[in-house]
Order: C-alpha cells, then structure tokens, then sequence
C-alpha cells in the first residue's frame, strides 16, 4: 500500500520520488553548466519554498556564481492571493547581472512573472527561469521557462520545500493531493 501523508483534514500521495529527483536535478544541472559557467550568474532563489531545490541545484555548479534569496508568497492554504512580499526596490544587486530565478513551482505564472518584471526594473542583464516543478495547463498566460524539472497536472503537491498551511516541506518525496472519495 502507498504512503498516505495526512496534514489537517487533508491527504496526499506520492507522485515523485526522491530518487527520480535526484536524477533530474543531476540533469539539469549538466544543462544548466554548459549554459551559464562562463557567465558569472546570479542564482535568486524564492523563499520559503524553493529552499531545498535551491540547495540542492547550486551545490552541483563548480563555476563562479552568487547566491541571492527573495520572499515571494502568494498562497494561503490551497488558496492562491495576491503577492506579498515581491518588493522590487530589494533587488538593487540584480543590476548589469546574469540572473537566474529559483522557483520551486509555477502554477497560474503569476508570482514568477512579478519577480521578472522586478528584475527587469531593477537592471537585470539576462534573465533565466529554473523551475523545480510546473503546472503548465494552469498558466494564465504563455511562458517560456528556461529550465523545468517535472511539469504536473495541476493538482496541489507537497514536500522538497513546498508546503501545505506551512506543513510538508521536509519531506524528500513530493506529495499530491488525494481527491476527496464520494
Ligand atoms: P503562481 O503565482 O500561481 O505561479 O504560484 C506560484 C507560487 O505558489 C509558488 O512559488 C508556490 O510557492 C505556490 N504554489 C503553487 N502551487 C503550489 C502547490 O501545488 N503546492 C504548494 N505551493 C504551491
Ligand atoms: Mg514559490
């Protein structure tokens, strides 16, 4: 029988295993170092849930890179709100800089597409996206990600950094949400 992970009322199953992110994570990196070792890049990661992908993608670069963190939040239970916390006057090092933002999930693109437009303002050179994971049929426009660890449905999902009111973001697997039987 599967694992079922319970937080609240709520349960969830596996989806992704550690060991197959693991793999993709390898991958990515080899892709990612071929495109950005000679470029002296800035890796933004976006706090709180891209923490552990973060973590996990820059300790397999061996080349030149800064390391930055902004808050961006726009969920609240499995509610999506406006978001908080992207302040465009925070990313004054992004100036003249090859940025690549670290997101752990783009679901409708919305929290992405601030940061962007935040980096732009604020004189970024280049800009580059790594998601660890996204929900393209829940985008509300077209997007270009740059580098994609697993596109999903666009079911809620927990773990490797991504929570639940807070809850699940130690765990190594990902989680998605079991549909509520009649
Ligand atoms: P967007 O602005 O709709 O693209 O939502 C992106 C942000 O919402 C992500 O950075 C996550 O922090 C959060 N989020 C989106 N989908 C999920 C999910 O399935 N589980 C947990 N957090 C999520
Ligand atoms: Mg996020």
């Amino acid at each position: 029988m599967s694992e079922i992970i319970r937080i609240d009322e709520l349960e969830f199953v596996k989806l992704i295993e550690s060991r197959e992110i693991k793999r993709r994570i390898e991958l990515m990196s080899t892709i990612m170092t071929e495109d950005l070792e000679d470029s002296d890049p800035l890796f933004l990661v976006v706090l709180n849930g891209a923490f552990i992908f973060g973590a996990d993608l820059v300790r397999k670069f061996h080349f030149e890179c800064d390391i930055e963190f902004i808050n961006a939040n726009s969920y609240d239970g499995m509610e999506r709100k406006d978001v908080k916390g992207v302040n465009a006057g925070d990313l004054h090092f992004v100036k003249d800089r090859n940025v690549v933002v670290v997101e752990d999930i783009v679901d409708s693109g919305h929290t992405i597409e601030c940061i962007l437009e935040a980096c732009k303002a604020n004189g970024a050179k280049t800009i580059r996206i790594a998601a660890f994971l996204s929900k393209p049929s829940a985008f509300t426009k077209e997007m270009d990600i740059d580098y994609v660890g697993f596109e999903i449905a666009p079911q809620f999902v927990i773990g490797y950094g991504l929570d639940y009111n807070g809850k699940g973001r130690n765990l190594k697997d990902i989680y998605q949400i079991r549909p509520i039987m009649e």
